[in-house]
């Protein structure tokens, strides 16, 4: 199929091309749009078959359940977070059989916002969205074109990242373009994600607040609203997050991560190799990359996109610092090297 791309300004989205995408969605298609997060792949999220196009689109396999994704209120966002209103509940509960009271109170602070909740799901969600599971993963995106788009197509979105599965997560139209072009109907182009780091997902049908994915929205932040945070899958029973996959979010070229960028640099270039770096301030070729945890969440995949277009043997990357602040870029910069 061929991929139709349509511009769409980000901040204020036109109706014309909202209207456009949410047609495709209606009549079963594949939709890519941004987030703040990184890029969707959007599809009805109460429609097996759409769904299932999700899947194929993507290479993803079945065990691997779907964020449902919600607009919430129609006014704008209002800049005090306070002031932040949370979907109507009736909206998450056409897909959440349950609405625990964590949910309601993680999801007054953080939505609109880059965290995904696990509810128990309603039987009206096809198990193709869960993985057959009884739970239900639900967010509700901070980015006017996401909102605009669940709005306009009158249904929740099931979307995961815009790649193909085990690749670099999308956080601009051309990466999306570059891992699923003729393989999807519609591609939102909305410029590049603010966030850049997938969402924080928590699971919050057991007693306590259970960390599944790290984000930025991190584990102090959460514990804030919530008291203490349990990390990490759950032993027992099915995997909680199979997406908690050690290889995940992968570039072709091999990534090295090391405490000294400089001494490993040099020591793969006396084997003959071509490396580049990825950091700030270093000897040897590399690309620069901030040593500030926001900024670098919102550059790395792209950066990494760029280096994996260029014909190295190695991308070496330094390891920021064992803090809170920096514990989703480590994860996924872990994922990113793990070859398996
Ligand atoms: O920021 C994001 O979350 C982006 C944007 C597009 O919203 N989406 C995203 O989706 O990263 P995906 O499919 O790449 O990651 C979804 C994660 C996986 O780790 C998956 O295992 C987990 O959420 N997940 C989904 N449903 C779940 C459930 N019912 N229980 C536990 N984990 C679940
Ligand atoms: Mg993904």
């Amino acid at each position: 199929m061929e991929t139709v791309v349509l511009k769409v300004d980000p901040t204020n989205p036109e109706p014309d091309v909202i209207r456009r995408a949410a047609d495709v969605i209606r009549a079963g298609g594949l939709v890519a749009f941004p987030t703040e997060t990184v890029y969707g792949l959007g599809a009805n999220a109460l429609s097996a078959d759409a769904v299932a196009g999700i899947f194929t689109a993507k290479g993803r396999p079945s065990t691997n359940p779907l964020i449902v994704h919600v607009s919430g209120p129609a006014e704008p966002v209002p800049p005090v977070p306070q002031a932040r209103r949370v979907p109507d509940v009736t909206e998450v509960l056409n897909v959440a059989s349950a609405w625990p009271e964590t949910a309601a109170r993680l999801a007054a602070r953080f939505w609109p916002g880059p965290l995904t909740l696990v509810v128990p799901k309603r039987d009206s969600v096809p198990d193709i969205v869960t993985a057959c599971g009884p739970t239900v993963a639900v967010r509700c995106p901070n980015h006017p074109v996401a909102r605009a788009l669940i709005r306009a197509a009158g249904t929740p979105l099931a979307a995961p990242s815009a790649n193909r599965s085990t690749e670099l997560s999308p956080t601009r139209a051309e990466h999306v373009l570059k891992s699923l072009n003729e393989r999807i109907d519609l591609l939102l182009d909305g410029g590049p994600c603010s966030g850049g780091l997938e969402s924080t997902v928590v699971d919050v049908t057991g007693e306590f607040p259970r960390l599944l994915r790290p984000g930025l929205i991190t584990v102090s932040m959460l514990e804030e609203v919530c008291g203490r945070v349990e990390a990490g899958v759950r032993s027992e029973g099915v995997a909680r997050s199979p997406g908690q996959m050690v290889k995940h979010y992968s570039p072709r070229t091999p990534l090295v991560l090391t405490e000294d960028a400089d001494t490993e640099h040099q020591r793969l270039m006396e084997l003959g190799l071509r490396v580049i770096s990825l950091g700030y301030d270093l000897i040897y070729d590399y690309k620069f990359i901030s040593d500030d945890p926001g900024e670098y969440a919102a550059d790395l995949y792209a950066a990494l996109h760029e280096l994996d277009n260029g014909q190295y043997d190695r991308i070496v990357i330094e390891m920021p610092p064992d803090t809170p602040e920096w514990a989703a870029v480590r994860d996924r910069l872990t994922r990113a090297a793990a070859r398996e």
